[in-house]
């Protein structure tokens, strides 16, 4: 199983071409950072960063990107590339397993690479002490033999540049999360921003779709542009039997509609969990181990994907007993604000 898991990893980092279900996202994502829409801020400093390393002639800093899944991380890994015309290399925390595993890699590397670890939060604390020296002075401590025997031979690594990506930078040990000299945490994306990434989406995909349909699409894709991308080619597949192909603003509602998507942008999940707190645990606070198991989701699927767009939206609130539901989680869900009025009114 381990050799498996380990063969399947080798193969995706020497393979540079993208998986067949792969290649139909990247040719909606941008390539270069001046197609890349929304971000402002962090655009214009990776733009400064970016222009002064090859103005020097050295490999970028080590990036570590932070944010929900979704947002743009392994997008804009992939334009640090080819902005600073070099190559990538992609892999992941959880597939790597052994110290050995990543010391094959960056010992491997052509100078100035872009290595891209997602979920590097995932990586076993051990193995990612092999990190530590390879990012700060790029050099790797091998330990040859066993026993009294053992002695540590020092390599020399290519300079490269580190690219981690994580849903959350308080998931990283700091001697990992220090090593990185440009910290960047996406945020979500404005209807307005989404709006023009569909209406590109769009045009890629050859899709026509009138100005109030984008609009409508941007406002409930929970200002994530893989969701709204996803959900663009599900109206495709409506209006093509539909509507001829055109995806109108009728069309859009109603395709929003059947795929369970709410007038703010909330899927079945999303109100599954709002109604989970508000009806088993009386509008909470509930633990999240609770709700998840609960709700028969991952505890981490529940905090990196679900709670920060429920968060952001004032739909619950985070205490330091629990989720509790909003009044507005109530409102929404058309449910009577419980518990706490009918009590009192036993008195
Ligand atoms: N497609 C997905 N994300 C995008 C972005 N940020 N800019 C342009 N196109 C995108």
């Amino acid at each position: 199983m381990m050799e498996e898991t380990h063969h399947e990893d080798e193969e995706r980092l020497v393979n540079p071409d993208p998986q067949p279900e792969e290649q139909y996202d990247l040719s909606l994502r941008p390539q270069r950072l001046g197609e890349y829409i929304g971000q402002p801020e962090i655009k214009e400093n990776l733009k400064v960063f970016i222009e002064a390393a090859k103005k020097r002639g050295h490999p970028l800093d080590h990036v570590l990107l932070s944010g929900p899944p979704g947002l743009g991380k392994t997008t804009l890994a992939n334009i640090f590339a080819k902005e600073m015309e070099t190559q990538i290399r992609s892999t992941s925390g959880p597939v790597i397993e052994r110290q050995g595993d990543l010391a094959a890699i960056l010992t491997n590397l052509e100078p100035g690479t872009i290595l891209f670890i997602d979920e590097i939060h995932r990586m076993n604390r051990v193995i990612e002490e092999v990190l530590y020296g390879a990012m700060e002075d790029f050099t790797l401590d091998i330990i040859i033999g066993q026993g009294p025997a053992a002695r540590t031979v020092k390599l020399d690594l290519p300079r490269f540049t580190l690219v981690g990506a994580t849903t959350r930078t308080g998931l990283l040990s700091s001697p990992l999360r220090d090593r990185f000299g440009i910290q960047t945490r996406l945020n979500y994306y404005t209807p307005e921003e989404l709006k023009i990434i569909i209406l590109r989406a769009a045009a890629i995909l050859r899709v026509e779709i009138v100005e109030e349909a984008a609009m409508e699409l941007a406002q409930r894709s929970r200002g994530t542009p893989r969701i709204a991308n996803r959900m663009l080619r599900r109206c495709r597949d409506f209006a093509d039997l539909e509507t001829g192909g055109v995806i109108t603003f009728p069309l859009m509602r109603r395709s929003l509609e059947k795929m369970g998507i709410d007038l703010e942008g909330l899927d079945q999940m999303d109100r599954h969990i709002l109604q989970t707190i508000i009806e088993k645990f009386s509008g909470g606070p509930v633990g999240l181990g609770t709700l998840a198991a609960a709700v028969s989701e991952e505890k981490d699927t529940l905090e990196d994907v679900y709670e920060p767009f429920l968060l952001l939206n004032g739909f619950i609130q985070r205490t330091p007993r629990g989720r509790t539901a909003t009044p507005r989680a109530f409102e929404h869900l058309n449910l009577p604000t419980l518990q706490a009025d009918s009590q009192i009114s036993l008195f």
